[in-house]
C-alpha cells in the first residue's frame, strides 16, 4: 500500500468542526497499519490542482496519529485558498482516495524541558491538540494559551477541553495575552512552542530573544508564506521561464510546470528544498538560512520565499 515516502490512504469520516474548520479522519487504503507519528509530524497531501494539472501539495500537521486507528488532520478554508483547502471543504468526502507523504516532524516536543509552554494562533491549534494529548499522557509540566478570533473561542475550548487544574488559556484576540510577561515568568528550562500566523511567531521569538531565552528553547512551525507580487523565475539549467504568480510559491509554480524539485516541510523549516540563486534577489522567508547566507543571496528557500527582483535565475 505505500513505498517508504508515499502512504494510499483512504478518507474514513469529514466533519466541520466549526464554520471553516474541517476534521479529517484517514486510514490506510489496504487497512494497514500506518507508519507511527509524534506530536508535531506533518504529512504532504497531494491534492487535485482546479486546472486539473499536477496535483497541489499542502502540508498539514497531525491532531493525532494512531497507526491503528489512522490519522486525524483539521484543515482550515483558507480565503484565497489555490484549491487544496476549498478541494479538502467542498469536495473530499468519505471513501475517498489520497495519496500522502510518509510523516515528518520538524516540531518535535524537546524530552529534557522542565516545563512546556505552547503558545498558538488560530488554525495554529492543530500542533497543540497533539502537544496536549501527550502532555498530559506524560503527566509533564505545560501550560498553553490560544489565540482565536472571537468568534471561534467556543470551538477552540471544545477542541482543548481544559481539565481541572490545567493551565490552558484561551484568549479572543492577542491583545488578552501578553507576551512579555509570559515568558518572563516562566521558570529555567521551559521552552516555548509557537504555531500560527507569522506575526505572532516573530513576536514570540522576539521576545523570548530580548528576555534571553537561549534560541535552542525556542521552537516554531510554519504553515507557509502569504503570497506577494508576482515575478519570473528562469531555470538556468534549460533556460525554461516559469511565471510565479501572486497567489502561488515558487516551489508550486516549479511543480506545475513539470519539473521535480525535492522538499519536505514546504514551509520554510527543513532546508530540504535549498537551491543556488545565479542571478537576482530573493526576498527569504525562511526560518532555516543564517542571517549571513540571507544576506549573501546566494541560494534560497523555493517553498516559502520569494523575488525582489521580476526575474531570479535558479541553479535547476
Ligand atoms: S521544503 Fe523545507 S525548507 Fe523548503
Amino acid at each position: 500500500m505505500m513505498d517508504n515516502q508515499t502512504l494510499s490512504l483512504i478518507v474514513a469520516g469529514a466533519e466541520l468542526v466549526a464554520p471553516g474548520l474541517r476534521r479529517i479522519h484517514l486510514v490506510a487504503a489496504d487497512g494497514s497499519r500506518l507508519p507511527p507519528a509524534a506530536p508535531g509530524a506533518h504529512i504532504t497531501l497531494a491534492l487535485p490542482s482546479p486546472a486539473g494539472a499536477r496535483p497541489l501539495r499542502n502540508s498539514y500537521t497531525l491532531v493525532s496519529a494512531d497507526p491503528e486507528g489512522g490519522y486525524q488532520l483539521i484543515v482550515r478554508r483558507a480565503d484565497r485558498s489555490r484549491g487544496g483547502s476549498r478541494h479538502i471543504h467542498d469536495a473530499l468526502a468519505p471513501g475517498d482516495a489520497i495519496e500522502a507523504t510518509a510523516p515528518h516532524n520538524l516540531f518535535a516536543l524537546h524530552s529534557q524541558a522542565k516545563k512546556h509552554l505552547l503558545i498558538g494562533g488560530g488554525i495554529g491549534i492543530t500542533p497543540m491538540l497533539a502537544f496536549v494529548a501527550q502532555l498530559r499522557s506524560r503527566n509533564a509540566r505545560f501550560e498553553l494559551h490560544q489565540i482565536a478570533a472571537p468568534d471561534e473561542t467556543a470551538v477552540f475550548e471544545t477542541l482543548l477541553a481544559p481539565r481541572a487544574g490545567e493551565r490552558i488559556h484561551i484568549h479572543a484576540g492577542r491583545a488578552g495575552c501578553d507576551l512579555a510577561a509570559l515568558l518572563g515568568a516562566q521558570p529555567l528550562g521551559t521552552h516555548v512552542y509557537t504555531c500560527g500566523p507569522a506575526g505572532l511567531m516573530d513576536a514570540v521569538e522576539a521576545t523570548a530573544a530580548a528576555l534571553g531565552w537561549p534560541a535552542s528553547h525556542v521552537h516554531r512551525e510554519d504553515f507557509g508564506a502569504a503570497g506577494g507580487e508576482p515575478f519570473t523565475l528562469r531555470l538556468a539549467a534549460s533556460g525554461i521561464e516559469i511565471a510565479v504568480a501572486g497567489d502561488q510559491t515558487m516551489l508550486e509554480a516549479i511543480e506545475a510546470a513539470g519539473i521535480d524539485a525535492p522538499s519536505l516541510c514546504r514551509g520554510g523549516a527543513c532546508g530540504v528544498c535549498q537551491v543556488a540563486v545565479h542571478e537576482g534577489t530573493p526576498e527569504h522567508r525562511d526560518h532555516f538560512l543564517s542571517e549571513a547566507e540571507r544576506a549573501s543571496g546566494a541560494c534560497v528557500m523555493p517553498c516559502v520565499s520569494r523575488s525582489r527582483s521580476p526575474v531570479l535565475v535558479l541553479d535547476l
